[in-house]
């Protein structure tokens, strides 16, 4: 076996909790600049961090912006300035980022009397610029190579006018180029532009178009043809904007559903159907394989698929995840013709042939033959006969090692393929040649795809009002992707209902008939769990007035509210597991002692009364802690306590990373 390979360990029980799915590539670099075009501050969140938005991040910030890149967070502020770069002249460099090239060039004609000088790599000084620049010149921007010509290529320097007008452009190289300008449309009065030539790859001209019209300037297409924005103006800066998961990268965790043991159940959070990228596609062809999957508010939850099914698919408009379905193949019940792929062979590498080679490696048959293929380069597409016999004899002793031609897709989706317990005792039978050749997409995505295979964790989180608990819950449940539930909010919104229908806290017997016709239910926003009261959550900030506040520990002490709360907050245990969690994070009073006494890890929090007291008043709450405390702690049932070996975290003069970072050490310790 060769040294520089990774043996893929197989599933041997359900893949479970949130995939760690990186942001689509395409999708963060418009944001970047559609925010620096927006009139202010806008957090872009799920962001990729790879070289490409890396490259357009370091230009922003040459040309004056400011973009404050938060790696570990995941998270990007950028100021925008509605359609004004600070710098007038500048030095960039473009790498080999195609998007970064393409949107700046554009983006830098805004500027009114700008010269920029402008290179790439080697590789990017030989793709194609000249569709983008001959539209330019047209409005008055000139790109001049360094003798003084006008150039078709890096590198050049921009003279600019901060005009448009009518443009035509040429796209038939590269839909990026009509999507630079679609852009900076809306930034200039009476710009419009019309393609000249050929129709270019539609599924992201839609997604830039989508895009514009999410930051608040949609463009539309006059009769001739033509792209204008009819009220132009600055973009619209969002507070946040969610960057979607890479759909391509997503396609590996649909089909992992298909090869781990049953009661898989992945979470692939702010994923959506009807979302901006073509390879959303990938999941619907999946379902009519047998792929459980279930749309849920800002997420898709993949289940153990019913089956593997054959068919006849085309994979042309979304070829990126053919593979994910041609390993899949040779697990199928019956065969898989995959069409519409011809234009794959001269990706990364000759897709189809190498997925052809690698099948038959592992004794699957595979339609043309790899023979037929390197004699004929126009064949598009493969019929893939399933065999599981073939497959356990090829590995019989010991794991194939597959060819990944320097594809990271060809890396990703045998890796999913060897995630099936073939033998049916664990033993491994596929191994991954070059594994870090995902890094050009997926950096991480072997340790993601091992990350579906931790334990199902429990976490408690007790402690007095201010200790911290719901920001250091959050924080946690947002970086382990686990399930977070305030029961603290569960007190106040009964408390709230009762107050509404006039009980008092010493009319027992109307309380009880009161919570006795309340009907609680769950409803998951994000990574929360909320309890709603016939079938509405409660507003939040009718949850924290003065007079709730006041009346809360009072009703939390009744016997009645306890019991009526404890079956249900048991409850979201199962609710977590269901939803694809990767465990969940409760925080209360009574939550490690009475509601979840075997929680795995239970914390108990404490800070001094000053900065308990002082982090209230941050907050602009009218809120007595220490007199609400005394009536959580000296109540007779389940009363406020450290729970008996609860790790005691004392964060009065510890950050929230520090605390968390304590934390997330304990759950993995557990989780493995
Ligand atoms: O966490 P909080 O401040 O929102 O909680 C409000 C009140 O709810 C708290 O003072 C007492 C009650 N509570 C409780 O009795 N048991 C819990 N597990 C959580 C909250």
């Amino acid at each position: 076996m060769k040294s520089n390979s990774l043996v893929i360990q197989p599933f041997r029980s359900a893949a479970r909790g949130l995939a760690q799915v990186p942001g689509s590539k395409s999708i963060t670099n418009r944001a970047l600049i559609l925010a620096a075009l927006a009139d202010g501050e806008t957090l872009l969140t799920g962001a990729l961090f790879s070289r490409d938005t890396r490259i357009l991040i370091a230009a922003l910030q040459a040309l004056g912006f400011t973009v404050l890149a938060d790696e570990s967070a995941h998270t990007i502020k950028v100021h925008g300035l509605g359609g004004k770069i600070p710098q007038a002249s500048a030095k960039i460099h473009v790498g080999n980022a195609g998007t970064a090239a393409r949107f700046l060039t554009a983006f830098l004609a805004l500027a009114p009397q700008g010269r920029y000088e402008l290179d790439g790599d080697e590789a990017m000084r030989a793709r194609p610029m000249a569709g983008l620049l001959t539209a330019l010149r047209d409005a008055g921007c000139q790109a001049l190579k360094p003798d003084g010509s006008p150039a078709t290529h890096f590198p050049f320097t921009l003279h600019t006018t901060g005009k448009l007008g009518a443009l035509k452009v040429d796209a038939s190289a590269s839909s990026q180029l009509l999507s630079a300008l679609l852009m900076v449309l809306p930034l200039s009065n009476g710009a419009s532009v019309k393609l000249d030539g050929a129709t270019v790859s539609e599924p992201f001209v839609d997604m830039t178009v989508k895009m514009c019209a999410q930051f608040g300037r949609p463009l539309s297409k006059n009769a001739e043809g033509a792209w204008r924005c009819s009220q132009p103006g600055a973009y619209k800066a969002t507070s946040t904007y969610v960057i979607e998961p890479d759909a391509t990268a997503a396609s590996y965790f649909i089909a992992l559903g298909a090869v781990a043991g049953a009661d898989s159940r992945i979470r692939l959070r702010h994923y959506s159907a009807e979302g901006l990228q073509g390879d959303t596609a990938f999941a619907p062809v999946a379902a009519q394989c047998g792929a459980v999957l279930e749309s849920a508010p800002d997420a898709l939850l993949v289940k153990s698929w019913r089956k593997i099914g054959g068919g006849d698919f085309d994979f042309n408009a979304f070829s990126d995840t053919f593979l994910t379905l041609a390993t899949l193949a040779g697990l199928a019940d019956s065969p898989v013709k995959i069409c519409g792929i011809g234009h794959t062979r001269k990706q990364e590498t000759d897709r189809v042939l190498a997925m052809a080679t690698e099948l038959t490696r592992l004794g699957i048959r595979v339609e043309p033959t790899v023979a037929q293929l390197q004699a004929d380069d126009s064949l598009s597409s493969l019929k893939i006969y399933p065999d599981r016999e073939a497959l356990r004899q090829k590995a019989a002793h010991g794991p194939v090692s597959i060819h990944t031609y320097e594809d990271h897709r060809m890396a990703m989706s045998f890796g999913i393929l060897g995630s099936y317990d073939l033998f049916g005792d664990g033993r491994p039978w596929i191994s991954i040649e070059d594994p870090g050749c995902t890094s050009k997409t997926f950096p991480t995505f072997f340790t993601a795809l091992a990350a579906q295979k931790s334990k199902f964790v429990t976490i408690t989180i007790d402690g007095g009002a201010a200790s911290g608990k719901s920001s250091t819950s959050r924080l946690l449940a947002e970086r382990q992707g686990l399930l977070h539930v305030d029961t603290g909010l569960h007190y106040r919104s009964l408390t709230h209902a009762l107050l509404q229908a006039g009980a008092r806290v010493d009319q027992v017997s109307l309380v009880e008939s009161l919570l006795q016709k309340i009907s609680l239910g769950s409803q998951i926003i994000g990574q929360s769990s909320r309890l709603t009261l016939g079938g509405k959550i409660p507003d939040e900030a009718a949850l924290r007035t003065p007079e709730v506040n006041a009346a809360v520990s009072q009703f939390a002490a009744l016997p009645a509210v306890r019991n009526c709360l404890l079956h249900y907050q048991r409850s979201q245990v199962a609710l977590a597991q269901n939803a694809g969690f990767a465990g969940i994070v409760m925080e209360g009073r009574d939550i490690g002692s009475v509601v979840l006494p075997q929680a795995e890890v239970r914390i108990f929090l404490e800070a001094s009364p000053e900065a308990r007291t002082q982090r209230r008043a941050a907050e602009g709450q009218a809120d007595a802690v220490a007199q609400r405390d005394h009536l959580d702690s000296t109540r007779k049932m389940a009363p406020l306590i450290c729970p008996p070996g609860a790790t005691r975290i004392d964060n009065t003069t510890l950050s929230l990373n520090e605390v968390v970072q304590q934390i997330s050490a304990l759950v993995h310790t557990a989780a493995r």
